[in-house]
């Protein structure tokens, strides 16, 4: 089967072309100036005519959590629901945290994810590996991931004390572990211990609302822990180190320093950093807002994270914009936490806006269209071992490609996204821009406004190693 993707604009990180796309089966099999494929005779079996629109990269989103055990329950989509929302929004690729707790074996995890996800998904698929309990099995563990798995990558916690906190000999553990196999240590830099005491002192004052876990978790904290991991990886021997979900001005200056003594340092953002706020949203009236409780938490209105962090997308300090999608419910999960926001679950669902919502950066003229693509789909492949399969338009790649409808507008609510959510974090945000088709590995899976996918097309990807170390 041959489609001809005609009269669009191809945008990729060399910067914005008009060109024809022949997609061969799952692949992309040329590309054309435009009209050059009918002067050559090309046929296509599928002729999709994207005039006006952008032709890019599927999104590669490198942070979700589906089905994720936290605070009592588990995040409210599956794999199959997760990854179909996904697609609605021009996300091609998700990277999945697989789990292993303080005990349990890491190949027991793993497998407990492979069955939630395998046969289950829309889009392909990858892993990262939680190593909650750094042991001399899970140490071993690790090699045998990055030889025999595919999973490049692997997730700790500063925060988090008695779920899936690593102390500092076990992070240095782990990180040295890292240097000598070539893995990526992703690390969730948050001073657990000390926010667990401000938390505790704040219930005792009466303090319970969803607000509270805001205050209890400052910035300073995200910038002790990130400064204390960056010295760590580089005693471990430059160990690649990926800092997630980064909030804080204070650990973005962390990071530009150790990326301007050229370690091995980088780090991801996410949407809700962006655009909101500790007082507008988590700060709202009563209860409602724990729909934004999420750790690192939204920080200040009238402080500088958002700015810096847009400048940190603009000079590539911040390389990469995922979601740590981790919907829960308002009904029965996230008000568990009615009372005592500790037991609020953590997490904000995304996965189906990342694209738009970071297109809104172009639209505002905070970010080039080439960095658009780059955050979103091919610095994240190359920063987790899928390119150039992923993440570029270019012969021989998977053929996941979005059409984006610059002129279309989208407004983003509950009533018409496809997470399993009874709400939206992003209730009536407007979207200049549109997803209009999404191809995975050659299948429209999206158009005309209707899924045209299935569970179970998405195939597991086992990774190599991080492409942009030295
Ligand atoms: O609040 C969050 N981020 N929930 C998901 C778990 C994590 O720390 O990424
Ligand atoms: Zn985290
Ligand atoms: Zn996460």
């Amino acid at each position: 089967m041959k489609t001809l993707i005609t009269g669009g604009t191809v945008v990729g990180p060399l910067g914005a072309t008009p060109t024809d796309v022949l997609v061969d089966g799952e692949t992309i099999a040329a590309l054309y100036a435009p009209g050059a494929a009918a002067a050559a005779g090309v046929t296509a079996d599928n002729v999709i005519d994207a005039t006006g629109k952008y032709v890019v990269p599927g999104g590669v989103d490198v942070h979700t959590h589906m089905q994720l055990p936290f605070g009592g329950t588990f995040a409210s989509d599956t794999f199959e629901t997760g990854t179909i929302a996904a697609a609605w929004g021009g996300t091609t690729t998700i990277i999945d945290f697989a789990v292993q707790r303080t005990g349990e074996v890491v190949q027991d995890g793993l497998a407990a994810w492979h069955a939630k996800a395998d046969g289950r998904c829309a889009i392909d698929y990858g892993f990262h590996m939680i190593i909650g309990g750094v042991d001399d099995e899970a140490l071993k563990a690790m090699d045998h991931l990055v030889e025999h798995e595919g999973i490049t990558s692997f997730k700790l916690f500063m925060a988090y004390p008695g779920v899936f906190y690593s102390d500092d000999g076990q992070i240095l553990r782990a990180m040295q572990k890292a240097t000598d196999n070539g893995a990526l240590i992703m690390m969730h830099a948050e001073n657990g211990i000390a926010i667990d005491v401000l938390a505790a002192q704040a219930l005792a004052r009466g303090e319970t609302d969803p607000v509270y876990h805001g205050i209890t978790r400052p910035s300073a904290l995200e910038g002790e822990a990130t400064h204390r991991a960056a010295v760590l990886a580089q005693v471990a021997g430059n160990t690649p180190l990926y800092f997630v979900h980064m909030s804080a001005s204070e650990a973005l200056a962390v990071v530009s320093a150790a990326r301007a003594a050229g370690r091995n340092v980088f780090a991801e953002t996410c949407p809700q950093y962006l655009y909101l706020t500790l007082e507008d949203q988590l700060g709202a009236p009563g209860f409602e807002g724990a729909k934004w409780v999420a750790s690192p938490p939204l920080r200040p209105r009238d402080e500088s994270h958002r700015d810096d962090l847009w400048r940190g997308l603009r000079t590539d300090d911040l390389a990469v914009v995922s979601t740590d999608h981790c919907p829960f419910c308002f009904k029965d999960q996230k008000e568990l936490g009615r009372g005592d926001f500790t037991k609020i679950p953590n997490g904000i669902g995304t996965v189906e806006h990342r694209m738009d919502l970071v297109y809104q950066g172009v639209v505002t003229g905070r970010l080039s269209l080439q960095r658009w693509v780059e955050t979103c789909s091919t610095t994240p492949a190359r920063m987790f071992g899928l390119y150039p399969k992923k993440g570029i338009i270019a012969p021989g790649s998977d053929a996941d490609i979005v059409i984006y409808d610059p002129t279309a507008t989208t407004t983003i609510g509950v009533a018409t996204h496809h997470m399993n959510m009874d709400h939206s974090a992003w209730e009536g945000f407007e979207i200049a821009g549109r997803v209009d088709t999404v191809l995975s590995r050659g299948s429209v899976v999206i158009s005309d406004n209707a899924f045209h996918g299935r569970p179970g097309h998405g195939q597991y990807l086992r990774r190599g190693l991080s492409q942009y170390l030295r």
